[in-house]
């Protein structure tokens, strides 16, 4: 069967993107490839993970352009040149235009770390803490042209304990994400994954 080709969209850290990488090397995508890293930090920890990894990378700055949408134009050329099926956004902390988002529409996902719609957008950990709810956890969702707010792929519960703080809530979030991320991906590389509406259906062998 194809392999379903995939570019990941990361800013930072990118412990999803490498758990990604391992889940790959492991044969537990369902055939999924890793072709490309898109990052928009030089510097970030993940680009050296992809060199690593051998997974090539697009880095640009976002301030060498007069636009966001001029940029994205520039990385949707890269997607199409790699004939990329589905972009993951993986902590990648730019909003994006539709100049991506309808060109992906229904093959862009991205994980989220709260239980949507509760707490999108940034600092969703602290947000959580600070509101004082019991349980959290991780969306994995399609991606729409609003703030974390497309159709609703996985979710996955995290408790939040007595004395909790933001650090070692985000461990076991972390924790979580690394496992739900890539069973989406190889859900989706299989054919498993339909969406009707806002409503999406993943079914497991
Ligand atoms: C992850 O927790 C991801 O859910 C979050 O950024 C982190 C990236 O970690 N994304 C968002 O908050 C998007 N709104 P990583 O770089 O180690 O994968």
């Amino acid at each position: 069967m194809a392999k379903l080709r995939v570019a990941v969209f990361a800013s930072g850290n990118g412990t999803n993107f490498q758990a990604l990488v391992d889940a790959a090397q492991q044969d537990r995508l369902d055939g999924a490839s890793l072709e490309l890293l898109v990052c928009d930090k030089a510097h970030a920890p993940v680009v050296e993970r992809a060199k690593k990894a051998g997974v090539d990378t697009f880095v640009f700055a976002p301030k060498e352009y007069d636009s966001r949408e001029a940029y994205e134009r520039e990385i949707l050329a890269e997607l199409q040149r790699r004939e990329i099926e589905l972009v993951v956004l993986a902590g990648y902390m730019r909003i994006l235009t539709p100049v991506m988002v309808d060109a992906y529409e229904g093959r862009m996902i991205n994980i989220h770390p709260s239980l949507l719609p509760a707490f999108p957008g940034i600092n969703a950990i602290r947000q959580a803490l600070d509101y004082g709810v019991k349980v959290t956890g991780v969306t994995v969702h399609y991606v729409d042209g609003g703030l974390d707010s497309g159709p609703i792929i996985a979710q996955r519960l995290v408790e939040v304990l007595d004395g909790e703080t933001e650090s070692t809530l985000a461990t076991r979030i972390h924790a979580v994400e690394q496992e739900v991320l890539p069973w989406v991906v190889g859900r989706i590389a299989a054919g498993s994954v339909s969406l009707d509406g806002r409503h999406v259906t993943v079914t497991t062998l």
